[in-house]
């Protein structure tokens, strides 16, 4: 069902939407290549390469959801999709990436820890990465331990001590409210190391 959802035009919108309030956050035009991690049917990945001219990987494990980007996305040199697994990026050599993002593809991955550390590993310094999805209390994530081995369970300060730890700042955070998780989006970029 929730393939149903996200592989729907009204969805693919609204993270075009997201994306173009976030833009005003970041430096747009230090941004040339791009990885949208979980890209589903790849029409955030479609966008960025239309809008911006960027080269942009859409990368999905499923090789349905590729199948169908294939199909609805014309690709071309610069915006190509590919079967993939998030915890495994061994297709990218080491910072490569001027953005990566992910709309609710992190909740789906149990060693999201990993999904994480291969973004920092294939991001340029100074990279941006676009993190947007369902986020779960501490108390929650304690109460669903035992799930942990099916989904990603992590709250937002999870994810974001995980990333500033491993040399991340925060940029520009929202938030909604939900009633069992919240949904935020955080766009995270990677320090500059000497
Ligand atoms: C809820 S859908 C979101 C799709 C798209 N990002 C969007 O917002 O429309 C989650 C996607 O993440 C993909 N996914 C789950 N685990 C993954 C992993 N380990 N590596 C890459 N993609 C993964 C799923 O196949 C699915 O297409």
């Amino acid at each position: 069902m929730e393939k149903k959802f996200v592989n729907s035009k009204k969805h693919g919108l609204r993270n075009i939407d997201l994306f173009e309030r976030l833009v005003k956050k970041f430096d747009i035009n230090s941004i040339e290549n791009v990885l949208e991690i979980g890209c589903g049917v790849g029409i955030l990945a479609a966008h960025l390469n239309k809008k911006y001219d960027m080269d942009v990987l859409g990368i999905d494990i499923d090789p349905e959801q590729i199948k169908l980007a294939k199909e609805h996305q014309e690709e071309k040199e610069n915006l190509q999709f590919m079967v993939a697994d998030a915890t495994k990026l061994k297709f990218s050599e080491n910072q490569k990436y001027d953005l990566a993002v992910s709309t609710f593809v992190l909740h789906h991955i149990p060693m999201w820890t990993e999904a994480l550390s291969e973004i920092n590993r294939v991001l340029k310094q100074k990279g941006y990465y676009i993190f947007h999805d369902l986020t779960y209390s501490k108390n929650l994530v304690k109460i669903f331990k035992p799930l942990s081995r099916k989904f990603g369970l992590y709250s937002a300060k999870d994810i974001t001590e995980f990333l500033e730890e491993n040399n991340f700042k925060i940029i520009y955070e929202e938030k909604a409210r939900q009633f069992i998780f919240k949904i935020y989006c955080i766009v995270f970029q990677k320090n500059e190391t000497i």
